[in-house]
This record gives C-alpha cells, sequence and structure tokens, in this order.
C-alpha cells in the first residue's frame, strides 16, 4: 500500500517554523518534499538553539523531517534557470519568506503560472492585505495581533503568549488543508492555484470563541462563565480568564498532592453538568444534590470560585494520576498538568508513534513528535531531516536530468 500523497513533488522554499511544519506533514503523508536552502548557509534554525556543537539543531531536526534537502540560489544566472526546471517539474510550491521575496527573486505567481499552470503556490504570510501587508512576522506577533495575547493569562496580569506555537505551526497546518483543497480541485479543474494564510488570521480562527465572547459581551455586558463574574467588573473588550473554560462547562485547574514541591501537580477539573451529582458525591459533598444553591449550573455560576476550592481540597489528597483515575471511573473530565519530561517518557504516545526516537548521524539520537494525523492506510514513519544540500546531486540528476559538467558549472557560480 502506498502513501497518501505518493507522486506528489512539493518544492518546499520554507525556512524556520510555519512553512516547515506544513511541508513536514505533506511529507510524511508520502510527498516527495525537496528542501531549497541557501548554499552555504541553509535554514537559520539549523544553527539556532543548538545544544550539540556543530550538529543541526533540534529546531530544524523536527521540523524538517521526511524531507529531502538541496542547496540553490534562485538569484544566480544558472540557480534561476534550476529554479525554473524545478518549478516545472513540481506541483506544489510552499514559501514563507518575507512578502515579496520570491517575487524579488524574478518568480512571481503570474511567472510561476506560466511555467506550470497546475502549480500549486502557498504562501504564508504575517498579514493578509492591509496596513501590515509588508510586514515580518514571528509566532508571538501573530499570538498577538490575531487575539490570543489579549484574551490569554491571568485575569489582573499582563497579555500572555501561550507555550503552543499557534501562530506557526498552527498557520503551517491551516495551510496544508489549503494545499490539500487545492489538490483535489485540480483533479476536476487541471489548473493550479495560489493558497495563502496569513498568521494572523489563524490565530484568529483559533480564537474565535473569544470572538463569540466579544459579541457576547456587547450585548449582555457580563460573560457569567468568566472568574470576574460576579464580583468582577467587565470592560468592553473579552477580558484575559485565567484557567477558565472557554466553552459551555465551568473548568478550572486545581492542586494536587505535591504541588508544593513539584510545579505540575495539578489537575484541569471540569464541572460538566451531567457529571456534577458523581463530582459532588466523590468530592463529599452529596448534599449539594439538594441544595438549590448549588444544584442548577446556573446557581452554581456565581459560586465557582467556592465549588473549585472544595474540588481542591479533595484533590489536594492524591497525586494528580490518582485524581485522574477517580474522576474519570465516575465520568468526570478532568486532565493532569503533564510535563514536557513526563509527556517524552510517555509510553503509549511512543507506542503510536506520536513520540519517536529517531537516529542523525551528526548529533546522534533524539526524540521528536510524528504525525499526530492517522491514517489507517497511510501511516506515517518518521525520517530524519536532510543535512545541508545532502541530495543536491541525487535530484539534479534524477529530476531534472542535469549532466555532470552542468552540475559542476551550476556549483562553480555559487548557484548549489
Ligand atoms: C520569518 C521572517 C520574519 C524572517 O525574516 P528574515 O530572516 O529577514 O528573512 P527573509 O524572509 O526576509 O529572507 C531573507 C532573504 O533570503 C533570501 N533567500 C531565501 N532563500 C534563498 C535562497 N535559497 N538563495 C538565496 N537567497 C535566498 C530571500 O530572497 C531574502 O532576500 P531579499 O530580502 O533580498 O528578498 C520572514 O521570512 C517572514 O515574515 N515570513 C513570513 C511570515 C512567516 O512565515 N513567519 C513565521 C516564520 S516561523
Amino acid at each position: 500500500m502506498g502513501k497518501a500523497l505518493e507522486g506528489v513533488r512539493v518544492l518546499d522554499m520554507t525556512h524556520v517554523q510555519s512553512g516547515p511544519t506544513c511541508t513536514q506533514i505533506l511529507a510524511w503523508f508520502g510527498a516527495d518534499v525537496i528542501k531549497i536552502e541557501k548554499p552555504g548557509e541553509g535554514d537559520p534554525t539549523r544553527g539556532q538553539l543548538r545544544d550539540v556543537p556543530g550538529a543541526d539543531s533540534l529546531y530544524f531536526t523536527m521540523l524538517n523531517s521526511n524531507k529531502r534537502g538541496m542547496t540553490l540560489n534562485p538569484k544566480t544566472e544558472a540557480g534561476k534557470k534550476i529554479f525554473a526546471q524545478l518549478i516545472e517539474k513540481c506541483d506544489v510550491m510552499v514559501e514563507n519568506y518575507a512578502p515579496g521575496a520570491i517575487d524579488r527573486m524574478g518568480f512571481p505567481w503570474e511567472k510561476i503560472q506560466q511555467i506550470n499552470p497546475r502549480m500549486i503556490y502557498a504562501s504564508v504570510k504575517g498579514f493578509g492585505p492591509g496596513p501590515f501587508e509588508d510586514c515580518k512576522v514571528y509566532e508571538n506577533v501573530a499570538q498577538c495581533t490575531g487575539g490570543a495575547a489579549s484574551t490569554t493569562g491571568d485575569i489582573d496580569g499582563f497579555p500572555t503568549v501561550t507555550g503552543a506555537q499557534i501562530g506557526d505551526s498552527g498557520t503551517g497546518i491551516h495551510l496544508v488543508a489549503g494545499i490539500l483543497a487545492a489538490l483535489f480541485q485540480r483533479e476536476k479543474s487541471g489548473k493550479g492555484q495560489r493558497v495563502t494564510v496569513a498568521m494572523q488570521d489563524a490565530v484568529l480562527n483559533l480564537c474565535r470563541v473569544k470572538l463569540r465572547d466579544q459579541q457576547r459581551l456587547a450585548r449582555t455586558g457580563v460573560l457569567k462563565e468568566y472568574p470576574q463574574y460576579p464580583n468582577g467588573t467587565f470592560g468592553a473588550a473579552v477580558p484575559r480568564a485565567g484557567n477558565s473554560s472557554g466553552g459551555g462547562h465551568p473548568g478550572w485547574i486545581v492542586r494536587c498532592k505535591g504541588w508544593q514541591a513539584d510545579p505540575d501537580a495539578y489537575e484541569y477539573v471540569i464541572v460538566q453538568a451531567q457529571a456534577f451529582p458523581a463530582l459532588a458525591k466523590i468530592i463529599g459533598h452529596a448534599e449539594w444534590l439538594e441544595d438549590p444553591e448549588f444544584n442548577t449550573p446556573e446557581a452554581r455560576l456565581a459560586k465557582l470560585d467556592f465549588v473549585f476550592a472544595e474540588i481542591e481540597k479533595w484533590t489536594m489528597t492524591l497525586t494528580k494520576m490518582e485524581v485522574m483515575a477517580a474522576l474519570n471511573a465516575v465520568n468526570v473530565p478532568c486532565g493532569p498538568i503533564l510535563s514536557m519530561r513526563e509527556i517524552g517518557e510517555e509510553p503509549a504516545l511512543r507506542k503510536t508513534g506520536t513520540v519517536v526516537e529517531v537516529d542523525h548521524p551528526t548529533r546522534g539520537k533524539y526524540i521528536t513528535v510524528g504525525n499526530p494525523i492517522k491514517l489507517s492506510d497511510s501511516p506515517s514513519d518518521v525520517q530524519r531531516s536532510p543535512l545541508l544540500g545532502e541530495h543536491t546531486d541525487q535530484i539534479l540528476t534524477t529530476i531534472l536530468g542535469l549532466k555532470e559538467d552542468e552540475i559542476q558549472a551550476a556549483r562553480q557560480q555559487g548557484a548549489i
């Protein structure tokens, strides 16, 4: 059985994180992803946050698995010719350089289309058309401008960015969806098209529940499931909500046994309406079920601080894993706060291939996150990332049919 995207060739002009996450997913699905890097330099992340001197960083290796790598400078004369030939031979081109960078190389969309009308040309930019369209953007800029930072953090604290890379990796995943849709449409139309995702838009899409709340706030002046209710005040915009749930059932983080020494000895507990009787009983408050002050979700809203304090008295007698077991046994949704150390060692995640160990010729063994999207007929295995220029000659020979002397000439010009 082949892979889902077998036969799809991707010209990967991406760097740093957002673009590489997109092409890595395409590679896991079986596409032949050819990562193009500047000769002698490569993707800047190869050298960033290095833990093994002289070896490609984890930043690079964890975002570029299953790809082939070649060096090419499309700003040189020979490089332009090779780049145009690659455009002809590829199905998808992905890039996330600064606005206008690929145009400045001499390859605007019109020209790409001319060379290969079936090409799907996918780009990540920080912003869509508008006042900021020319700006360079990194992860946290997108989190701040897409609504994540203003709605995340302590209720009286600073706007806060999240550790989840929703601006970079989140945009890359959105781009994958666009590319797959365009590949599907090409089956019928025979034509390629442009796919663009702005990081601000991707973050906003992931924050859509907060735009929901903005409109509820404007209409009613209050958000009853937020910790500001009933004692605090609401302003004109959706406030930061601490650890409260973004959904229709209240939730909060409570301490568990050992919290004094372990910064991750906590549990997220959700007071789901239908699970409330079981939760009340297990924490020793069966009387709440007969008490109109507690026995409806509406009545509890104004007392959530007290309810979670009582839940915490119980969770502090147990470890987070014991809380997980006890609450799930009675169908109460909850989750332990897992550290990266615990996640990296979790046997279930190793078994499903979500966390995998990879060997690398210069850095040795490391663990990475495998494909979280599981296809029953197209399983993903993780292959190490390419060294800089590792497959240059192979690609020029087998895909473009270049002869040894042509390759040498291109190398002498600094094109590869
Ligand atoms: C991420 C970002 C801020 C980095 O900015 P940067 O380090 O200044 O890099 P740039 O994108 O400006 O590219 C630098 C240059 O490298 C050049 N370059 C890229 N690949 C090349 C290659 N193979 N050979 C020769 N030159 C190359 C570009 O053409 C550009 O040159 P130019 O400015 O003369 O046009 C910027 O690329 C960006 O905003 N990207 C879009 C949004 C994005 O994806 N952000 C998240 C990244 S995780």
